[in-house]
């Protein structure tokens, strides 16, 4: 892994948009892997300004998203749909039939889940961008005694709901809206598969964790810990998340 630490977090949303523009200028149809979550807003800022700079198009790129909640709408303002719409598609050239968000109300789930994994799997993600979850989470990998390789459908850590709610707050939707209890992501294997992978973590709520991460050997209790397995990771951390 190797590690970078930026002094705050507007130069890591900054560096973290550095980082995808350079991915597109190389590869102007690369496969893109998005995350949501309160971490990648500021880089999706700043790629929207990239955009209107005329410095970056995602005319020809393809992205995946990595989860999404079940049982609701993808308009409900809950969604990860809503999120993207929001934060980075609805701003940017990006073609509508390039964007993959797995289903949030698919009538089978079992099948949403093989089809999601094989469009995947057969495209190939170039570059994957990754939050951490304060208790180690991946996607929706939470920790546990099995970790599943494929994307399949999870049940939600109560931690992982009460951080998520954070992305409601920030929207004046807390009283209105839940966070379900379910939903749909990518597999640690599926992730492991992208050529390169750029983890982002600031604040010092995260510091446990990355330390944990950084030090721990692998195990399924920590689920960002697998990826010490891929060859190519970088890690952004702002001061306040970095424990050296
Ligand atoms: P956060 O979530 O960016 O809202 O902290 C990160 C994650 O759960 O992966």
């Amino acid at each position: 892994m190797k590690l970078i630490t930026v002094n705050d977090y507007e130069e890591l949303s900054r560096l973290a948009a550095e980082y995808i523009k350079a991915q597109l200028l190389l590869k102007a149809n690369s496969n893109l892997g998005l995350a949501t979550g309160m971490t990648p807003m500021g880089m999706y800022e700043n790629l929207v300004k990239m955009y209107q700079n005329g410095e970056v198009s995602f005319k020809e790129a393809t992205t995946f998203n990595l989860d999404e909640f079940l049982g609701i709408s993808p308009s409900s303002p809950v969604s990860y749909y809503s999120y993207m719409m929001e934060n980075l598609f609805n701003h940017i050239d990006i073609k509508k039939e390039n964007i993959n968000i797995p289903l949030s109300n698919p009538e089978n789930e079992e099948k949403a889940c093989n089809e999601y994994e094989n469009k995947v799997v057969k495209k190939g993600i170039d570059l994957q961008i990754l939050g951490i979850g304060t208790n180690g989470h991946i996607g929706f990998n939470e920790p546990g005694e099995e970790l599943n390789d494929k994307t399949h459908v999870t049940n939600l850590k109560e931690e992982t709901i009460k951080q998520n709610e954070k992305l409601l707050v920030e929207r004046g939707e807390e009283s209105a809206y839940h966070i379900p209890k379910r939903a749909l992501t990518m597999g640690m294997g599926t992730i492991l598969k992208a050529d390169k992978i750029i983890l982002l973590a600031n604040g010092s709520n995260k510091k446990e964790i990355v330390s944990k991460m950084l030090h721990h050997n692998i195990n399924t209790n920590l689920p960002a810990t697998f990826l010490k397995l891929h060859k190519d990771v970088t890690v952004i951390l702002d001061k306040e998340s970095s424990p050296f």
